[in-house]
């Protein structure tokens, strides 16, 4: 499946900043959006019950990691918040993304980021003491996602085609990274544009800085879709 809705990353502070956001849009434009870690240790959960309320579908980026039992009792949690999609780190292991599983159940899609994207090679050998290569290591952790019953992956773009043919053509990629031609790539190093990331089997784009700080976010949306679905 491909989502239509690019997903907006509220990188927001507050409350108050969500809010005159949101209201800039028409009230029947339904909005698919990530909330992740700031907002929603600053807001609590509150903040989804809110873009809930208003109709829009969220995808909450929490990337959990943590002991299996404890996973699966913060995913019973956010089951019942309504989240349409979350996630975990790979790194976390099968039996923890078996356990997120149960937890969170089968209605919303849950994720699972495997390596993160500021990590270098050089990083994942030191740190980590992986000494795979890093896309090696990325394949791996989406082959244990999918073998633990996740629906997918966060991946660069440039990771999809890989991904995909290691695992299953149905398993998602979901990809932040994006740019719409002739944007400024902001610290993002490696971008797609969406109609890049639709051509290489992205299923999901999440778009932040080039609609939440445009001058028109709206027209900035839009925009954006468009190109994602055209085609
Ligand atoms: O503003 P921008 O479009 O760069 O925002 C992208 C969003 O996706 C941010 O919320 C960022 O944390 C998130 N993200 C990312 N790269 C990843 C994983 C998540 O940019 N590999």
């Amino acid at each position: 499946m491909i989502e239509k809705r690019p997903i907006i990353a509220l990188d927001f502070p507050s409350f108050d900043e969500v809010k005159t956001f949101l209201a800039q849009f028409p009230e029947d434009e339904k909005l698919y959006v990530k909330i992740g870690m700031e907002l929603y240790y600053a807001c609590g959960s509150e903040i989804v019950k809110y873009v809930k309320d208003l109709g829009h579908s969220v995808f909450l980026d929490l990337k959990l990691h943590d002991i299996p039992n404890t996973v699966k009792s913060a995913m019973k949690v956010l089951a019942k918040l309504g989240v349409d999609m979350t996630n975990v780190h790979a790194a976390g292991g099968v039996e923890m993304m078996k356990a997120a599983r149960e937890g969170f159940g089968q209605e919303g899609k849950l994720i699972a980021v495997t390596q993160l994207t500021s990590t270098s090679e050089e990083q994942m050998h030191s740190d980590q003491n992986i000494q795979t290569s890093l896309a090696e290591s990325v394949i791996h952790y989406a082959q244990k996602t999918l073998e633990a019953g996740l629906d997918g992956v966060v991946c660069s773009a440039h990771e999809v085609e890989a991904i995909k043919s290691a695992t299953s053509a149905d398993f998602i990629c979901l990809t932040p990274g994006i740019r719409p031609s002739g944007s400024q790539t902001g610290d993002q190093k490696r971008v797609m544009t969406p109609a890049q990331a639709r051509a290489i089997g992205s299923n999901y784009i999440v778009v932040g800085r080039p609609i939440t700080q445009a001058n028109d976010p709206v027209a900035a949306y839009k925009a954006i879709y468009a190109e994602w679905n055209q085609g």
